[in-house]
């Protein structure tokens, strides 16, 4: 499969540090060294399917395709206030398509499982055009008053049309469960047949464990993938890396040994918004103009599960 078209779309409420600083016991001295986050979009009026919404209308835009001419839409999706229906049959009845839709829940690389799932179906002969949308509110998932995790996050939705074609050159999903990582836990609704105790959680994270898991792991992937379809980390045009935090995007860059240039970032203004963060770097540097026919794109994701994900894609 290739790429046609990209898109995103942000809240309109931006979050700096020091508008946090004025209700939580921290600082931008504390946030932006460790995490290179200055600000971060913050869904307040919106709600998150009208960001995966316009997310999608604006790659099928930029794509040139019109929805009806799609043959899936995946969407990528940790919470969102429906239990069901899908995220995606939601966006799929705003767009006024018919066809078959279904949600992942692969936490931040969920993107790249999207590709991979995209790309089987494309392989079969089973679809000529597919929709894959990425629309994630983690700041619905945390504890306002935890400062060593709301800190980090941001919402927000990317999205990416896909057409027949070579240019995904590989991909490799791996899975390390560990569920009390990094998790979230909500309460159902009670029956009269439930005796235990049910409570909600909001979102834990061994933060120090999480991010030995992100640079050993992304380091690793990157490095095989590499080798597996024979391409030099400097034939790489660009890494396209899940932006949880500056510190572990460096650490994946100084064990590739590759410039600094060649890892566009945007968490400085974004924060870390799970698995829409590489749909929306992707469309910001389309939208740029940094891409050219022939770049060579590797992704690379790792989170929640844990689970962790890497593609090489030309462009
Ligand atoms: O999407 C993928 C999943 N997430 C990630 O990839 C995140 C991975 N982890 C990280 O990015 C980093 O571990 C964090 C940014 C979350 C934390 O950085 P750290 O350098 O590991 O800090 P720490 O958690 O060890 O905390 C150091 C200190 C603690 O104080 P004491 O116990 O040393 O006195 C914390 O209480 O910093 C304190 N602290 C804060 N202080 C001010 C924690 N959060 C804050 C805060 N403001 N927001």
């Amino acid at each position: 499969m290739k790429i046609l078209g990209t898109g995103s779309s942000l809240p309109t409420m931006q979050v700096s540090n020091d508008d946090l600083s004025k209700f939580l016991d921290t600082n931008d001295e504390w946030i932006f060294p460790r995490t290179g986050i200055k600000s971060r979009h913050i869904i307040s009026s919106e709600k998150l399917e009208d960001l995966a919404l316009d997310a999608a209308r604006k790659a099928l835009d930029n794509a040139g395709v019109d929805a009806g001419e799609l043959d899936m839409l995946i969407c990528s999706n940790v919470v969102n206030e429906f239990i069901t229906p899908s995220l995606s049959c939601i966006v799929a009845s705003k767009l006024g398509i018919s066809c078959p839709c279904f949600d992942i829940n692969c936490a931040c690389p969920g993107f790249i499982y999207a590709m991979d799932m995209a790309d089987s179906y494309f392989r079969s002969g089973k679809v000529k055009k597919v929709l894959i949308v990425c629309a994630e509110e983690p700041t619905r998932m945390i504890d306002w008053s935890d400062r060593s995790t709301c800190v980090l996050f941001g919402d927000g939705a990317g999205a990416a049309v896909f057409g027949e074609g070579d240019n995904l050159r590989g991909t490799r999903l791996s899975a390390q469960p560990d569920p009390d990582k990094l998790y979230e836990i909500h309460k159902l609704q009670p029956t009269p047949y439930i005796t235990k105790e049910e409570a909600d959680v909001p979102l834990v994270m061994k933060g120090r464990e999480v991010f030995k898991f992100a640079v050993t792991t992304s380091s690793r992937d990157i490095t095989d993938i590499l080798a597996e379809t024979g391409i030099t980390p400097d034939q790489v045009s660009y890494y396209m890396i899940h932006q949880a935090n500056l510190r572990i995007i460096d650490g994946i860059r100084e064990h590739l040994g590759v410039a600094p240039e060649k890892f566009p970032t945007n968490i400085r203004d974004h924060g870390n918004s799970s698995s829409a963060s590489c749909p929306i770097l992707l469309d910001e540097c389309n939208k740029a103009g940094m891409f050219k026919k022939g770049d060579i794109l590797v992704f690379s994701a790792f989170g929640a599960g844990l689970l962790s994900a890497t593609a090489v894609l030309e462009w």
